[in-house]
């Protein structure tokens, strides 16, 4: 529909139908028959009349084509405009061929990765329909006790950036909507403490927080879901500077933004609003478009409007946010993309998709430590054992239409491994142990408060050594644990994170050297719980650590550093860095620096350019990820990689936003990791 005709179509309805264009109801409630009274609406307080107005549904059933056309049809038919409701979904790591968690693909430093990765959940999942998911997850989190550090792409405000904004990219060439959240600073919820709340300066957000947001803004992400947090002490969800003064002044956006789960609703709990219809006016005149669940807006927004309390403008306004996403999306003229399940079904696990999730996963998993064990020679004789030997539960949370009957169990993939004779744990000589935290110990209202390696399974390979076998832990979890104590126990450790439909096929594969590990940890794993919150970029101190000084920035009794820096991950062959070279001109820095494979074996590494400037009014983090850049090696090959460095990606920002560009001498690291660099300066 043209602009003209979308524009007349707004004049034409009721406040009570603009009202419920900017209501999400679960899609069970039309399913459920959508004026059955007697259905799951009255669970919601929903009445015949308000759920035939809805604008969206929440798809809270499986997956299935002919159920959701028949609810969209549903709609389209009790509509007195006959608006197709926009269907939305959590399609976060995967479809029905699941990825790795956010935080593994985050360890591939690959965004080409979270790109294809969008185009398969995308394809997969409109063949039921849906139109649009809430992802990217682009929080910067570094407190490992929150269950959702598995949602994000980990430590770093550029690879949240990257990894969330290429994803949005993969979406769109599938021609799904996408919906960037939580905005913001969902990562920071207070001791690693879900729904928490979050106490975060403005500089911070400027600096940190937002970038992530403003990478899938530009790249044209339709949507924005705001936090379940609040920023200066205002919920997020009627945060008029956030919604309105950040997102759409300064970022530029012109998309739809819509609450989580209920959260207007939440404004009572907050003791910010009275009841659900304050609550309404609070956030509409905040600017938040959409109410997911709360029903707020479509049982009192008509009479808001009426009473003078919300402008009919600003009612327009958001109206017209979500008919141009329809519109966008094409849904006016086509809203139903598929009806049959054999049709949607076929397309589902298919072996391209399979290829592009197992070449994830493969660059997903980090290699901790090597004492040489790997990869086995052929011939070796192995055991598997640990909790995950026979598990099928490797695609963590937020894995909604992963089925457990498609995932491969590492011994269902070993046992095809003809170059190994597998025999039990007695007659090995080396045991492939396959433990770490059970798959729902992480995702949403999954923080814990002891993130060590398990005791029970500590003693297992304690006994395993005692009987003098070589023990290889392929790690599972959905946040750094802590290593400290097991790490020592062990010949090596590969961290498989939740790696998806292929991770046992990966794992195999990594194990028997058919690929080398490739993955470079998306967060820092601390050396104890103490350390938390440590990662890469912390700000610089008055007092920085000098080795046998006091009066100094130290504990007294545990190391600064962490187990893991951020960045770290070994491969089956060495790389050498060279010394980096820095030069400046108008444009801004070109940074070279020559790599060459030391080793034996052909690998792929991460080439990371962290920086920092020497000199501002503002301090600044010690140093920060600004490029990164994978790279495939041969025996004995080198290469020089040139990195571009514009003066604005260095720029620190104060409390009102203002942009400080470097001035004087600028450091940059070059690495493997963040901690392990070689340095070089340039001047502006
Ligand atoms: C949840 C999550 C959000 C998710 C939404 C819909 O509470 O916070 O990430 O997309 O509700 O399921």
């Amino acid at each position: 529909m043209n602009n003209q005709d979308l524009h007349a179509l707004l004049r034409a309805m009721t406040l009570e139908e603009k009202a419920g264009q900017l209501t999400q109801i679960p899609l069970s409630v039309v399913s459920g028959g959508i004026c059955d009274p007697t259905g799951p609406m009255k669970n919601y307080g929903l009445t015949p009349e308000t759920t035939a107005l809805c604008g969206s549904l929440i798809c809270d059933v499986d997956c299935d084509a002919q159920e959701y056309a028949a609810a969209i049809e549903q709609v389209i038919e009790a509509q007195p405009h006959h608006i197709p409701p926009i269907l939305m979904r959590d399609v976060i790591h995967g479809h029905r061929t699941v990825f790795p968690i956010p935080l593994a693909l985050g360890c591939s430093f690959e965004p080409e990765l979270a790109r294809r990765m969008g185009v398969v959940m995308g394809r997969e999942a409109m063949g039921a329909n849906v139109h649009a998911t809430f992802a990217p997850m682009v929080d910067v989190v570094r407190d490992p006790r929150w269950g959702r550090v598995m949602e994000s792409s980990g430590e770093s405000s550029l690879l949240c950036a990257k990894m969330g904004a290429a994803t949005v990219r993969g979406l769109h060439e599938a021609g799904m909507a996408g919906c960037v959240k939580h905005y913001a600073a969902y990562g920071l919820c207070e001791a690693g403490r879900d729904y928490a709340p979050i106490d975060v300066s403005r500089t911070e957000m400027y600096n940190t927080y937002l970038p992530p947001f403003e990478a899938a803004v530009r790249e044209g992400c339709e949507m924005v879901m705001s936090s379940f947090e609040a920023v200066d002490r205002i919920p997020c969800v009627c945060n008029e500077w956030l919604l309105r003064d950040v997102l759409r002044e300064r970022m530029g956006f012109d998309g739809m933004t819509i609450s989580d789960y209920a959260d207007i609703s939440q404004l009572i709990s907050h003791g910010v609003a009275e009841d659900l219809r304050e609550a309404a006016q609070l956030s509409l005149n905040s600017g938040l478009d959409m109410d997911m669940t709360s029903y707020a807006y479509v049982q009192h927004v008509a009479d808001l409007v009426r009473e003078g309390k919300v402008e009919e403008k600003t009612l327009d306004e958001a109206c017209l946010h979500v008919l141009q996403l329809k519109n966008n999306l094409g849904l006016f003229e086509r809203a139903v993309y598929n009806r049959d399940n054999v049709q949607f079904r076929a397309k589902l696990l298919t072996k391209e998709n399979r290829d592009t999730a197992l070449e994830a996963a493969l660059k997903s998993c980090v290699l901790l430590k090597n004492d040489g064990v790997l990869p086995l020679a052929a011939g070796t004789k192995a055991a598997l054992a640990g909790d995950y030997a026979r598990s099928r539960t490797l695609m963590g949370h937020w894995s909604l239409d992963g089925r457990y009957e498609d995932i491969e169990t590492l011994e269902e993939a070993f046992a095809a491994e003809a170059r190994l004779s597998l025999a039990d744990a007695a007659q090995a000589d080396v045991v492939l142990f396959a433990g770490g935290e059970a798959e729902d110990d992480s995702g949403e209202d999954r923080s814990k408060t002891k993130i060590e390696f398990a005791a029970d399974q500590k003693a297992q390979i304690e006994q395993l050594k005692a009987e003098g076998k070589k023990v290889v832990l392929l790690l599972f979890a959905g946040r750094p644990l802590i290593l400290s104590e097991v790490l020592p126990l062990c010949d090596a450790v590969l961290l498989c994170w939740f790696p998806g439909t292929m991770g046992a096929q990966a794992i195999r594969r990594l194990v028997m050297g058919e690929e080398a590990p490739s993955g470079h940890l998306s967060m820092t794993l601390p050396r104890c719980m103490g350390q938390i919150p440590v990662h890469h970029d912390q700000l610089s101190t008055c007092r920085p650590f000098v080795p046998d000084t006091v009066y100094i920035s130290r504990y007294i009794d545990e190391s600064n550093d962490p187990l893991f820096p951020f960045g770290y991950g070994l491969s089956y062959t060495s790389f050498n860095v060279g010394t980096p070279d820095a030069r400046a001109d108008e444009e801004g820095f070109c940074v070279r620096v020559g790599v060459r494979n030391t080793g034996d074996a052909e690998g792929e590494t991460v080439i990371q350019l962290y920086a920092r400037a020497q000199k501002g009014l503002l301090i600044r983090p010690v140093k920060t990820l600004v490029a990164f850049r994978r790279v495939r090696l041969a025996p004995g090959q080198e290469m020089e990689i040139a990195f571009n460095v514009k003066p604005a990606e260095l720029a620190v920002y104060d409390a009102q936003g203002k942009a400080h560009m470097p001035k004087g001498e600028v450091l940059f690291f070059v690495g493997e990791n963040s901690a392990d660099t070689r340095s070089c300066s340039a001047w502006l």
